[in-house]
C-alpha cells in the first residue's frame, strides 16, 4: 500500500468462532492476509498490538485507535469493529464511517483514508453509504453558533482498494441524499422565531426552481378558506404569522405508480390554550414540531438532484403555528374540515391532526396510488417506542411492506402499530361527528385513527409518527446532537423504488 498521510482507519468483522471451541474460551480476532501483511510491511505491527492490548474483537460498535510509530507514511491508525458479517446491513458501513470521521475530527486529522469491506458484493452501493456516513457525520450545525466549537481540520477523506469508475458516481449521489437530509436537519434545529410557514413554502419554492420537473402551487390563508379548511385554519387562528399550504409536485414522464407525501408542518406548537406546561411538557423543543414536513420537503431536494422518471410524487404541507391569544380556538370549540366532517377540540395541543386534517382531504382528491404522512403527532407513540424508532400505521400490506423496506435500507427505524378500530369509540362526541382526542392509553392509535377518516379514496395510506427520532440531544451514530434529518432517507427510497 502506498498511501501516505495522517490518518488510516480500517474496519473489520469479527473472526467466525470456532464452534468446537471451549465457551469460555476468550474471542480473539485474527486479522486478514492483506492486513496481515499491511500491519508488517507497512505499519510496524501497530494493529496486532493495539488487537492484542485491549483485547479487540471486532465486535459492532467497538474501536481501538493508537499511533504508528515514527518514520511512517502513516501517523495514526484505527481499527473499527463491524460484528458478525451475517448481521451487518448498509448501516453498519455508514455508522463504521461516522467512527472515523469523528475520530479523525479529535485527533486533528487533515487527511484520512478509509479501508472498509465491500457490502453485498456492491461497489457502488458500498460507496454511496460509506461518503454517507462520512458526510452525515461530518455534518456540524454552526449557523447559530458565534465561534466554531468544534473546529475540523479534515480536509480530504479517501476511500482505499475500490472502483474510481463506480464509486465517484455512486459518491455524488450520496452527496445529493445527504445534502436532503442537511436540509431537514437544518430545518428542525433552527428555533421558531427563523423557521415559520413563510420559510418553509419559500423553501418548497426554492426546491421547485432546482428541477423543471417541479411546480410548486402556495395556498395563502384566504384559499384555504374558500376550500373550507377549517381544521387547518382553526389552529393558525392565534398566530401572527400567516398559514401556508405547499403543494409541491414533481412529475417526470408517465408514471407507473402516484405518490403523496404529507408532512406535519407546525413550526411552533405552545400548545394553544391547552397550553405545554412544566418539565416534561418539552415546549421549548416544540420548534421540532415541523419534523415530518422538513422530511418531506427534504426528500424532495434529494428527488429535484436525481431527476428519476416516470415518477409523480406531490409533497403536502398544511403550515403554520399553534399559539394563544384571543382569537385562539377555545377546548370545546367545533370546527369543520373541508369533507364535512365537524370535530370538537377538545384538546388543542391535538393540533397537529387538525392540520393534517384537510391536508389529507385536499392530497385525497389528487388520484394518488398511495398517501404517506409523517408527523411528530404523539409524545404517546415515544413512550411506546422510544426517540430511536418511528410508529408506523398502514391500511395497505403491500404499501407498509414497502415502506419497511425503504426504511430498512435507509438505516432507519419503524415500527407497525395497529389501526385498532374499537379505539376510535374513545373519540366519540356528544356534540359533533368525533373529537380530536381520547385518554392517554393508547394515543398514538387514536391519533392515527383520527387521520384515517380523512382518507377516502386513495388505496393506500400509511401515517409516521416521527415525533421521537426527528431530533436528538445526544450524537450517535452518524448523527449529530440536534435535528437528525430523520426518514428523508426512507422517503427517498419509497420514491425510487414505488
Ligand atoms: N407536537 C406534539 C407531540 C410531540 C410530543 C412531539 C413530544 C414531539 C415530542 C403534539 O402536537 C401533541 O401535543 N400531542 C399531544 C396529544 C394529546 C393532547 C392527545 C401529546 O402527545 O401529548
Ligand atoms: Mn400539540
Ligand atoms: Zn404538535
Amino acid at each position: 500500500m502506498s498511501w501516505r498521510g495522517d490518518a488510516l482507519a480500517i474496519a473489520i468483522f469479527t473472526n467466525p468462532q470456532d464452534q468446537s471451541a471451549d465457551k469460555s474460551d476468550v474471542k480473539t480476532l485474527t486479522l486478514p492476509e492483506a492486513l496481515k501483511n499491511l500491519d508488517i510491511q507497512v505499519l510496524s505491527c501497530t494493529l496486532t498490538d493495539l488487537i492484542t492490548e485491549s483485547e479487540f474483537t471486532g465486535e459492532a460498535g467497538t474501536s481501538v485507535s493508537g499511533r504508528v510509530g515514527i518514520d511512517v507514511a502513516i501517523r495514526k491508525v484505527m481499527l473499527i469493529g463491524m460484528g458478525d458479517p451475517a448481521k451487518a446491513t448498509a448501516d453498519t458501513w455508514r455508522k463504521a464511517a461516522a467512527t472515523a470521521v469523528k475520530w479523525a475530527g479529535k485527533e486533528k486529522v487533515k487527511k484520512l483514508a478509509l479501508s472498509l469491506p465491500t457490502y453485498n458484493q456492491d461497489v457502488s452501493l458500498t460507496s454511496q453509504v460509506i461518503a454517507e456516513g462520512v458526510l452525515l457525520a461530518a455534518h456540524r450545525d454552526k449557523r447559530f453558533k458565534s465561534k466554531d466549537p468544534h473546529p475540523s481540520l479534515l480536509e480530504l477523506v479517501e476511500l482505499l482498494e475500490t472502483n474510481p469508475e463506480l464509486a465517484t458516481p455512486a459518491i455524488l449521489k450520496a452527496q445529493q441524499i445527504v445534502d436532503g437530509v442537511i436540509l431537514a436537519r437544518e430545518l428542525v434545529s433552527a428555533p421558531a422565531n427563523i423557521v415559520t410557514p413563510i420559510t418553509l413554502a419559500d423553501t418548497a419554492i426554492a426546491i421547485a426552481a432546482e428541477s423543471e420537473h417541479f411546480t410548486v402551487k402556495i395556498l395563502e390563508q384566504a384559499e384555504c378558506e374558500a376550500l373550507g379548511m377549517g381544521a387547518f385554519l382553526g389552529v393558525a387562528k392565534a398566530s401572527d404569522i400567516p398559514p401556508k399550504f405547499i403543494h409541491l409536485t414533481y412529475s417526470n414522464g408517465v408514471p407507473t405508480r402516484k405518490l403523496a407525501i404529507v408532512g406535519k408542518g407546525l413550526t411552533f406548537d405552545s400548545g394553544g390554550l391547552n397550553l405545554k406546561t412544566g418539565a416534561g411538557s418539552s415546549i421549548e423543543l416544540m420548534k421540532t414540531d415541523m419534523g415530518g414536513s422538513a422530511a418531506a420537503l427534504g426528500a424532495a431536494k434529494v428527488i429535484a438532484k436525481l431527476q428519476p422518471t416516470n415518477t409523480e410524487v406531490h409533497f403536502i404541507v398544511a403550515t403554520c403555528e399553534n399559539m394563544v391569544n384571543g382569537n385562539a380556538m377555545r377546548p370545546g370549540d367545533i370546527l369543520t374540515a373541508s369533507n364535512g366532517k365537524t370535530i370538537e377540540v377538545n384538546n388543542t395541543d391535538a393540533e397537529g391532526r387538525l392540520t393534517l386534517a384537510d391536508a389529507l382531504v385536499y392530497t385525497d382528491k389528487l388520484g394518488v396510488d398511495a398517501i404517506v404522512d409523517l408527523a411528530t403527532l404523539t409524545g404517546a407513540c415515544v413512550v411506546a417506542l422510544g426517540e430511536d424508532i418511528g410508529g408506523m400505521w398502514s391500511t395497505d400490506e403491500p404499501f407498509a411492506e414497502a415502506i419497511a423496506k425503504a426504511a430498512k435500507d435507509a438505516g432507519e427505524k419503524f415500527w407497525r402499530m395497529p389501526l385498532e378500530e374499537p379505539y376510535f369509540d374513545q373519540l366519540k362526541s356528544v356534540v359533533a361527528d368525533f373529537k380530536n382526542t381520547g385518554s392517554r392509553a393508547g394515543g398514538a392509535i387514536t391519533g392515527a385513527l383520527f387521520l384515517k377518516q380523512f382518507v377516502e379514496k386513495t388505496k393506500a395510506w400509511a401515517h409516521l409518527d416521527v415525533a421521537g427520532p426527528v431530533w436528538t440531544e445526544r450524537e450517535s451514530g452518524y448523527n449529530n446532537a440536534g435535528g437528525t434529518g430523520f426518514a428523508v432517507r426512507t422517503l427517498v427510497n419509497l420514491i425510487l423504488e414505488f
